[in-house]
């Protein structure tokens, strides 16, 4: 299946989680969701929704884990396609030395051993496709698993809602969702992209956006979530005008629910940067549920990056940089 072929696979993948068998494990009274990468934007889809309940949740990015697990005991949600990324795989080591709760998403590897072993709960994505190309199966599954941990609510309304507002938005290609992804491709060609978003769903979205701009396209972009940016970064666009001007270019990712002095913040920072900073556009989230509109951003700037690699010519596929990095740090 080509990118683009997985990028209008996302509502299927997001209702593939609906049909998940319940993973029941004791409830948690905080969560830790390790994962890097593609798998590591599932596990702050994770933390994005348990956001709004009760329990504590954090994202840990790295090898080993915090300092702090071993007095607060979270369970620990690992998130890992390939199920042998090391430093996931070095959290997970740390999480069983600690006798920690632990949960797994993987496609196999030796993560997903690794759950069999222990007897860890253990949800199984679809393999074969590129870790980024699987964020339906992934997210569905780490929701479905933080259920189990009686860190969320039931998370399938939400997730059929954004599924159905992804699916109207990508149609078979000609949605205008679709549409709005191909136009801001056109006003991205050639430039570095900067992604501003309000914080919270936003964000979230933004980073995605930034990786696959990264990963599908080959091109720099960047992220930045509002309000932190205008306590900095719009202080740095006035000085290297010509430069900025020729070769960056904006879009704003903007969320209704976002805080409302947050928007405000959003509108005066696009009055600022007009004439300024080109932008090549905006989208809207869509939905109630922060999963839904999360994903109505992500669907768009999933077409986007795939555009952009299409127009210069690029596979969006494989990603030979990051993998001759792997093989390096592997050593001879
Ligand atoms: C590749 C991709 C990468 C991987 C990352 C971690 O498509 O998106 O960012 O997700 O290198 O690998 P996994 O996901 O196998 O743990």
């Amino acid at each position: 299946m080509s990118m683009m072929e997985r990028v209008l696979e996302l509502p299927d993948q997001l209702r593939w989680g609906l049909d998940l068998e319940p993973q029941t494990s004791k409830p948690a009274s905080s969560v830790l969701l390790v994962g890097m990468g593609g798998s590591g934007m599932a596990a702050r889809v994770g933390k994005l929704v348990a956001d709004s309940g009760r329990v504590q949740t954090a994202v840990y990015q790295g090898y080993g884990l915090p300092a702090w697990v071993a007095e607060s005991k979270p369970h620990v949600i690992a998130v890992s396609h390939s199920g042998n990324t090391e430093e996931t795989l070095s959290s997970v080591e740390r999480a069983t030395d600690l006798g920690l709760p632990l949960s797994v998403v993987a496609a196999g590897g030796r993560l997903g051993d690794i759950a069999a072993d222990v007897g860890a709960p253990f949800i199984e994505v679809p393999g074969g496709m590129m870790p980024r190309a699987a964020l339906g199966y992934q997210s569905a599954a780490v929701l479905r698993l933080l259920e189990g941990a009686g860190a969320i609510a039931d998370p399938r309304p939400a997730l059929e809602e954004a599924a159905d507002i992804v699916s109207v938005l990508l149609g078979s290609g000609d949605g205008a969702g679709f549409r709005l992804g191909a136009d801001l491709a056109e006003g991205l060609a050639g430039r570095i992209a900067v992604i501003y978003a309000p914080a919270g769903v936003g964000s979230l979205a933004a980073s995605r956006w930034k990786a696959q701009i990264n990963e599908n396209a080959k091109m720099p972009a960047y992220a930045n979530e509002m309000p932190e940016l205008n306590h900095n970064e719009i202080e740095g666009w006035g000085t290297l005008r010509e430069l900025t001007q020729r070769a960056i270019a904006t879009v704003f990712l903007t969320d209704p629910a976002a805080h409302e002095r947050v928007r405000l913040r959003m509108r005066l920072t696009v009055d600022l940067l007009d004439g300024m900073l080109p932008s090549a556009g905006s989208v809207v989230a869509q939905g109630r549920s922060s999963l839904a509109r999360l994903f109505s951003l992500i669907a768009v700037g999933d077409v986007a990056s795939v555009v952009l690699a299409e127009q210069a010519g690029i596979d969006p596929t494989p990603i030979p940089v990051l993998e001759a990095f792997k093989q390096k740090l592997a050593g001879p």
